[in-house]
């Protein structure tokens, strides 16, 4: 890890959909333009999915495309460590000895868990933790423990993950402060994309691209399927001889994340002369996706195929995840008297 300064960054994907463009541009470019500043582990947060998916073949399938979408994006498992959660067994030991130190009102106020209990309330049932699984009420620890096992000075998320974050903090210094003489723990800290960023992308439907909304454009659909979906996206009816306002369409808005910026200003100076037309607009765009997309896409089918060089380099990030985790735990051990 040549070039990076001695901090550890690390995060977590939880595998629970499919990759969409909304995802590529806010969190995979950015996170592998970090892996030059910092040392960096990324890994697949399987046995957090298990919280919700209850299928087994969809949680196999979204844990290994996650894996894939990163690798083919181009992360490079030769400098940045990725793993999968659930083969790192010292995790899951550490979680039930962080959960003896943590206080059951920290987790009470948690965000997630009370958004649940809010929605039980709003539906009128008496008991508020009606469909709530303990795996989701402990899912703070255990996501403290991903952070702390391995080390992490940074732990680059959105602001949903914020609150996840300081509880790692938190639960670190609360044991510092009962083992600290015999073990410390590092306290990590969150870092959090500005509101400014323009790292968001509008939708199908405009609003922000997301799996919520259900308008989200998949980041490895076939080529002839890509082009059909960037024909969906709204337009107004500002005939083709007018000028058009760059910066009130979503199309121009997708074609900046992915255009070079002498092509933007390019396709600004046509949309604002007036001559061009929506439909040649989403025609260069689909253009400008297929660039880019076009080979990850090709990477990406050939990982996800069965017996790829998927499973050895996952194979190989568990070995190595182990061999960070496995201190901290003996740390921890030794320290609580085990
Ligand atoms: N909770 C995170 C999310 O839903 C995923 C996650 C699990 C994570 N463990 C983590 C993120 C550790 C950062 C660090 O997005």
């Amino acid at each position: 890890m040549s070039q990076t300064d001695a901090k550890v960054s690390l995060t977590g994907i939880k595998p629970t959909g499919e990759p969409h463009l909304g995802n590529y541009i806010g969190a995979i470019r950015p996170a592998l333009e970090l892996t030059k500043q910092h040392e960096s582990i990324y890994f697949i947060a399987d046995y957090h999915a298990l919280t919700s998916i209850r299928d087994p073949e969809l949680l196999r399938h979204y844990t290994r495309s996650v894996a894939a979408t990163w690798l083919a994006a181009g992360l490079d498992p030769t400098e940045t460590l990725i793993y999968r959660q659930s083969d790192v067994p010292e995790i899951f030991e550490m979680h039930w000895v962080m959960s003896c130190i943590t206080a059951k009102g920290l987790m009470n106020r948690a965000h997630a868990y009370k958004a649940a209990r809010d929605q039980n309330a709003a539906a009128g049932r008496d008991e508020l933790d009606a469909g709530i699984n303990m795996g989701l009420y402990n899912y703070p620890v255990l996501m403290a423990v991903d952070i702390l096992i391995m080390g992490s000075d940074i732990v680059p998320v959105g602001k949903d993950q914020m609150q996840h974050v300081e509880y790692a903090a938190d639960i670190a210094g609360t044991f510092n402060h009962l083992y600290g003489k015999a073990y410390t723990l590092k306290i990590p800290e969150a870092s959090v994309p500005a509101e400014d960023s323009g790292r968001t992308l509008p939708g199908l439907d405009g609003r922000k691209m997301s799996k919520s909304y259900g308008n989200t454009i998949p980041l490895f659909l076939p080529e002839a399927k890509l082009r059909k979906m960037v024909r969906k996206i709204p337009t107004d009816s500002t005939p083709v001889e007018e000028p058009k306002d760059p910066e009130t369409s979503h199309v121009f808005q997708i074609l900046a994340q992915f255009a070079t910026p002498a092509e933007t200003e390019e396709t600004r100076r046509r949309l604002t002369a007036g001559g061009y037309g929506w439909g040649q607009l989403k025609n260069d765009l689909a253009d400008i996706l297929e660039r880019e997309l076009g080979p990850m896409r090709k990477r990406y089918d050939t990982l996800m195929e069965p017996g790829s060089d998927l499973d050895g380099i996952l194979h190989n990030g568990a070995e190595e995840a182990r061999k960070r985790a496995r201190p901290v735990l003996d740390g921890v051990r030794a320290a609580i008297g085990i």
